[in-house]
């Protein structure tokens, strides 16, 4: 049976950090829908447009496309075992439509690690947050800086800051998130599978316990 993993946590708590970490060690697909709006964006996309109009505002893309855009992106070849989802379920409508889309890949969400960290120091991550434009490795100019400033450590390309980062957006994103995303905390933790896990601990200690989390 595949495994399927949920990050859940409030924009800049590392879950796009932590997924990569944790698709590297554990082979598991990593699944962003934020990326995957990201890309549709780069490609110029119907999607890539619609998802713009939500994204410069840090409102959420309404729930049907984004559910299809997922549905397709999980019947892919490299998710077989499975997939660690980042940013996707993001409201109930989404938590039902995959569990109800898991059951026909013969699966189920496995575990729910929650993130956790100050909200103050969410918008100073995500202010300093520098993105890789090839393979989108993330930095952090203060937290954890590049070898040389603007280049990707691991792949050389260019680094850049995306437009959601902005102070207000990001307030927004929080909000949404807030109002949008928090009821998913009970909905999980009903199902038994919602671990807590301390988001303010530096980058490798948090990828520990994560790492155990999974393992049980
Ligand atoms: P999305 O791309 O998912 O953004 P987000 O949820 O707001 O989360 P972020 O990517 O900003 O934060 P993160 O938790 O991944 O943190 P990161 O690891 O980068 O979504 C963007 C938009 O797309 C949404 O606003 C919405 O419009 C749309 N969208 C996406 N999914 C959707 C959905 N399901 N439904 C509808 N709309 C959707 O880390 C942040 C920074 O902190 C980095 O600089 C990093 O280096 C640093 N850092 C990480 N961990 C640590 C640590 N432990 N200590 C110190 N620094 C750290
Ligand atoms: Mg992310």
């Amino acid at each position: 049976m595949a495994t399927y993993i949920v990050l859940l946590g409030p924009p800049g708590v590392g879950k796009g950090t932590q997924a990569k970490i944790l698709s590297e060690k554990t082979g598991l697909a990593h699944i962003s829908s934020g990326d995957l709006f990201r890309e549709n964006l780069k490609n110029e996309t119907d999607l890539g447009k619609l998802a713009k109009s939500y994204m410069d505002k840090g409102e959420l893309v309404p729930d049907d496309v984004t559910i299809a855009m997922i549905k397709d992106r999980l019947s892919r070849a490299d998710c077989k075992a499975g997939a660690i989802l980042d940013g996707f379920p993001r409201t109930p409508v989404q938590a039902d439509a995959l569990q109800k889309l898991l059951v026909s890949l013969n699966g189920d969400v496995n575990v729910v690690p929650f993130i956790t960290a100050d909200p103050k120091i969410l918008i100073e991550r995500l202010s300093g947050r520098w993105t890789c434009k090839a393979q989108g490795h993330i930095y952090n100019e203060k937290f954890n800086p590049p070898k040389v400033a603007g280049k990707c450590d691991i792949d050389g390309s260019e680094l850049y800051q995306r437009d959601d980062d902005k102070a207000e957006t990001v307030t927004n994103r929080i909000k949404v998130y807030l109002e949008q995303t928090t009821p998913l905390i009970d909905y999980y933790r009903a199902q038994k599978k919602l671990i807590e896990i301390d988001g303010m601990q530096p980058i490798e200690k948090v990828t520990d316990k994560l790492l155990s989390a999974i393992k049980n």
